[in-house]
């Protein structure tokens, strides 16, 4: 469904270029669960950008089915990750106007009606354990593990075919983490296709395959518990 060919990305810095990801290679089937490990700062978010259509690569291909989605025009790109991925982001990216409620149904907001996605959305922060006495707050006035649970909300909320999690737990507590992970496991049964990048072994573990990010190259781990 996916596949990274000679997938290489480095950045300028002010002592030169850092070199961040080394001809890689990475195939994920329709249904898989795939976890991606690493230290930090090996590469794991700029991959997981990459392989969302969100960062050009300087060199490979990513293409999703028959499209290679940097051959798409920009606006192309943007409809195609619409139609079909889900991103949660490590840091979050709640519009800091918008309250919870809409920041989750953003994402459809000129497609659909308000009605039904108001009802979807409520629907998705209840299954992520959020009060509805949060619904009409703004992102700043909530914890981390809130924004954490809200981020993941607005992500499914367009159903997508494929969803991308960067360290979705790590601003979880271990209950709400649990919680989490037990809806990953769902969605995996219903047949999501997932992409995860986590430090939590625990998380990692559930995935079909795993995969270590370390110096740039991207390697199969073994699964440890
Ligand atoms: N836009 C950028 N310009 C320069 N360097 C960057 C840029 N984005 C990332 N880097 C560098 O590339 C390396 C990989 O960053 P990345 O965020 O992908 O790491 P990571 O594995 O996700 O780390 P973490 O586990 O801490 O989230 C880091 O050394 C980072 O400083
Ligand atoms: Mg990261």
């Amino acid at each position: 469904m996916i596949s990274l060919k000679n997938i290489s990305k480095s950045f300028h810095i002010q002592s030169g270029r850092l070199e961040v990801l080394k001809n890689i290679q990475l195939a994920i089937s329709k249904g898989e669960w795939v976890s991606i490990v690493g230290p930090s700062g090996s590469g794991k978010s700029t991959l997981l950008h990459i392989a969302s259509g969100l960062l050009h690569p300087d060199s490979g291909d990513v293409c999703f089915n028959d499209t290679n989605i940097y051959q798409l025009t920009e606006r192309q790109r943007s409809n195609w990750r619409r139609n079909h991925i889900g991103f949660v982001f490590q840091d979050f990216k709640l519009l800091p106007y918008y309250s919870v409620l809409d920041n989750v149904i953003l994402p459809l907001y000129y497609d659909h009606p308000k009605h039904e996605l108001r009802k979807k959305a409520k629907k998705l922060l209840h299954m992520m354990g959020i009060d509805e006495s949060l619904f009409s707050r703004l992102p700043e006035s909530l914890s981390g593990g809130e924004k954490q649970r809200v981020a993941i909300a607005r992500a499914l909320i367009a159903n997508p075919d494929v969803l991308f999690c960067d360290e979705p737990t790590g601003n979880l507590d271990h209950e709400n983490r649990n919680h989490i992970v037990q809806l990953f496991c769902q969605l995996h049964i219903q047949g999501k296709t997932m992409v995860v990048v986590t430090h939590d072994m625990e998380v990692a573990v559930h995935a079909n395959h795993i995969y270590r990010l370390v110096n740039g190259m991207l390697a199969r781990a073994e699964v440890r518990i």
